[in-house]
């Protein structure tokens, strides 16, 4: 699903820009490389990968466009499935420098209680640094918190939980669900859209149903994920504009990357879920469109859409991977 571009999007852009003023551009492209083999490596870790300013800026340049930006995406599927509804509060687990509150702000706008946790001190100085560029964020707390046995936070209406199960060790992972399923009206939990991504999405899902929560995004339904377990992994591609240090980092000059991301959004307030979604690339043919859907069976279905079904095939034409289908306007006249 590619959305427009929020005002926020830019103001971000430009205070991740200013970041790196004063780093030279070889010190931030090692940083970089240096933390994205920490985490290749054996995560979780028993101390912060980020250590430093230059750590955080370096990588808050690098990879919070993206991480916004897949959390921007399955915020607006899950705002899909709550019309009317905005949370009045908010904490952002693992958040770093606060790319999900980022895209809270740019899903609802207006203010709310915001806070960030997270262990790493310079990454949470540096998240509270960037959102003064956004009026929506200065009131936002950041606090530093080890996410562990004893993290029980407060009634909010909306847990954000993004990049971060991955680092976490089995148990505290499962121990966080716990407590945010104690705390939160609603959870929505991102991941890196891998086969082990999708697989911690897996088990975040089957975690907050068991605790009550119906499911309001990706899926059309709250029973099991029709995926066999190790067949395939449902994930979602976001798009990202490339700054001038991914350019440096990753060659070539593409313009934009895909960030490709799994998540799940859950709730305890009533959800409306999309009857069916996009789950692959749409495949355009002369004359008709593949779709491969996700549907409230629970089933999984590839469905052609040809030029004989008229509205309905203009629509699939626009289709993109992660929309809903078919979409609410779209009637069938051939
Ligand atoms: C990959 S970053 C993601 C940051 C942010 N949520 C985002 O989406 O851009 C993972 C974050 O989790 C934090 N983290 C990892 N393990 C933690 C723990 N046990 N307690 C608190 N924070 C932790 C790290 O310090 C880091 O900021």
């Amino acid at each position: 699903m590619n959305l427009p571009a929020p005002p926020s999007a830019d103001a971000l852009r430009d205070a991740l820009a200013s970041l790196l003023d004063g780093l030279p551009p070889r010190r931030a492209a090692q940083a970089v490389e240096r933390l994205i083999a920490s985490y290749r490596g054996a995560t979780p870790t028993d101390s912060p990968i980020l250590r430093d300013r230059a750590d955080v800026a370096a990588y808050a340049a690098y990879r919070m466009p993206a991480t916004f930006e897949a959390v921007r995406s399955a915020l607006a599927a899950f705002a899909g499935a709550v019309p009317g509804w905005a949370p009045a509060s908010h904490l952002d687990v693992g958040g770093g420098t606060g790319a999900a509150t980022w895209a809270v702000s740019a899903t609802w706008p207006g203010e709310r209680e915001v806070t960030v946790l997270d262990w790493a001190e310079p990454a949470l100085a540096i998240g509270r640094e960037i959102a003064e560029a956004n009026p929506a964020l200065k009131q936002a707390r950041w606090q530093r918190t080890r996410i562990g046995p004893g993290l029980a936070p407060d009634p909010v209406d909306l847990v954000t939980v993004s990049y971060v199960l991955n680092e976490l060790t089995e148990s505290d992972r499962a121990g966080l669900l716990d407590a945010v399923a104690h705390a939160a009206g609603a959870v929505v939990i991102v991941e890196p859209g891998t086969p082990g991504g999708y697989a911690r999405v897996i088990a975040a899902r089957d975690r907050l149903v068991a605790a009550g929560f119906r499911i309001a995004a990706p899926c059309p339904h709250s029973a099991g994920c029709p995926i066999a377990p190790g067949t395939d992994w449902c994930h979602f591609s976001a798009r990202v504009s490339r700054s001038s240090l991914h350019r440096q980092i990753k060659g070539g000059s593409l313009a934009y990357e895909d960030e490709k991301f799994s998540y799940v959004a859950a709730a305890r307030l009533p959800v409306a879920p999309v009857p069916a979604r996009v789950v692959r690339r749409p495949q355009i043919r002369k004359g008709q469109v593949l779709l491969d859907l996700c549907e409230t069976e629970p089933s999984l279905r590839r469905t052609t859409v040809t030029k004989r079904h008229g509205d309905l095939y203009r629509a699939a034409r626009d289709a993109d991977w992660g929309d809903a289908w078919p979409p609410a306007d779209a009637g069938e006249d051939g």
